[in-house]
């Protein structure tokens, strides 16, 4: 069901953690599965110079969260909020249908945490990132208690 890809990145998940004087953070859930996801950004002249994640959930969750650390980590926030959950479950040489929106959550974390950074600036993220579009059953982390 799952591809070697998938199996390492749970089995050995990168950049996992937390960073405390991070310059974004970005938590994200999904209510149907129960799952969360948590993103941080340390980020210095425009380049994801760390990212650590934290994720209660799934192998799929797991591994689409390390592979996104992965992806973004050392690039610029331009590059960052290129990544689509397309590019992650590519990186990952596919997951099931059924495991689609787990790569949903991972590129909203990084675009939540993005956004947490340029607010956190006084600088309105939403020309920047965008509006972040709820998949079916996510939600952010605000809403989550
Ligand atoms: Fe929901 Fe994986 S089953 S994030």
């Amino acid at each position: 069901m799952y591809s070697e890809k998938v199996m390492d990145h749970f089995m050995n998940p990168r950049n996992v953690g937390e960073i405390a004087d991070a310059d974004g953070i970005g938590e994200v859930g999904n209510t149907v599965c129960g799952d969360i996801m948590k993103m941080y950004l340390k980020i210095e002249n425009n380049t994801i110079v760390d990212v650590k994640f934290k994720t209660f959930g799934c192998g799929a969750a797991v591994a689409t969260s390390s592979m996104a650390t992965e992806l973004i980590k050392g690039k610029s926030i331009e590059d960052a909020l290129k990544l689509t959950n397309k590019a992650v479950m590519e990186a990952l040489d596919g997951l099931p249908p059924q495991k689609i929106h787990c790569s949903v959550l991972a590129e909203q974390a990084v675009k939540l945490a993005l956004t947490d950074y340029y607010k956190k600036r006084g600088i309105d993220p939403e020309p920047i990132v965008g509006k972040i579009v709820d998949c079916e059953g996510c939600h952010h982390g605000e809403e989550n208690s």
